[in-house]
């Protein structure tokens, strides 16, 4: 191996800093020299690229974001794209690359490794949303479920000085992990994913069970992506059958995609990044670095990307006992 390239792509999550800065730096310490792409594949097509020192990533551990930045290339998706892209690497003398990112990111280097069989890559899973096969956790999800706890702490706050039901959305375009969470974290009176049909009749049930409970507030969860639409459209629909409480709608939206990483993501990437070096070190290609169960774990991209792991059931039996 000669070059060691590391990008970013897709949408940003807290932790991919300490995931660069692990890759960074074990790359120097096994002797490698490492070149960052900026802007991800888009700045691969236009040699967006910078060669980096172990210092380079000094004083980035604590930063969300990405210092690589990111992108959602749409030129990637062409082949002339992915023809520009490979002789800007080769230019560089780039042979093995870590990419870290979410499904669109592993479907974009499988095709690319077809393609272009002499560059490596291997993957750190970087989505807030959890939504990968082969990892128990992907990086920024942990921070994301607590950025979301502490928004939906202060709503309830505010919702039980006005006797109010909130609708909180939270993101997850095709999964509900975010949603599950942060909703058992808060105790949330219900929790609405894409996993699973949502049945406003039994909503508005479950939240006339808690009226009469005498509950002065209740929260109801909404992952973005759940079948019956976005908070807007089910506080809707439940306004209309529903008029115990007076219903408002909060979307978190991107305030969970920033902030500063937890101390378990922070730690959860700078290994993965390590071990993403070592796999490239020890030839493998085309696979997912992940951890279940606290072990390190090698997912083909194609395996990855295709479903995500299911939601665990002792999570789902949670929520429903405790709502
Ligand atoms: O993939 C992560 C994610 O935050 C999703 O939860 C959300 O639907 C999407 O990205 C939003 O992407 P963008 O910032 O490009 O609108």
């Amino acid at each position: 191996m000669n070059r060691i390239a590391v990008f970013t792509s897709g949408g940003d999550a807290p932790g991919m800093n300490a995931c660069i800065r692990a890759v960074v730096r074990s790359a120097h310490y096994f002797g490698k020299e490492v070149i960052a792409i900026r802007r991800g594949y888009q700045g691969m097509i236009e040699g967006d690229f910078e060669l980096m020192k172990p210092h380079s990533v000094s004083n980035i551990i604590q930063l969300g974001g990405t210092i690589l930045r990111s992108a959602r290339s749409q030129d990637f998706k062409s082949s002339e794209g992915r023809k520009k892209a490979y002789e800007n690497l080769k230019k560089e003398n780039i042979d093995g690359i870590v990419a870290i990112g979410g499904d669109g990111t592993f479907t974009g280097a499988n095709i690319f490794m077809q393609e272009y069989p002499d560059i490596s890559m291997v993957g750190c899973p970087g989505t807030i949303d959890n939504d990968l096969f082969g990892t128990d956790y992907t990086i920024g999800y942990d921070t994301a479920i607590n950025t979301a706890m502490n928004a939906i702490d202060n709503i309830k706050d505010t919702a039980n000085a006005h006797d109010r039901l909130f609708f909180v959305e939270v993101m997850g375009r095709d999964a509900g992990f975010i949603a599950l969470r942060a909703g058992i974290a808060t105790g949330a009176e219900a929790i609405l994913v894409p996993e699973s049909k949502t049945d406003v009749d039994n909503l508005i049930l479950t939240l006339g069970q808690s009226y009469k409970k005498k509950k002065n507030a209740c929260i109801v969860v909404v992952a973005e992506g759940d079948d019956a639409g976005g908070a807007l459209k089910i506080a809707e629909t439940v306004g209309n059958k529903f008029q115990e409480y007076e219903i408002k709608v909060s979307i978190l939206g991107h305030i969970q995609r920033g902030g500063r990483p937890t101390c378990m993501e922070r730690v959860r990437a700078s290994r993965m990044g390590i071990e993403a070096v070592k796999a490239l070190l020890n030839g493998q290609k085309g696979v997912m670095v992940g951890v279940i169960n606290d072990t390190i774990t090698y997912t083909p991209f194609s395996k990855a990307c295709k479903t995500h792991q299911e939601m665990k059931a002792d999570l789902l039996e949670i929520a429903k006992i405790l709502s």
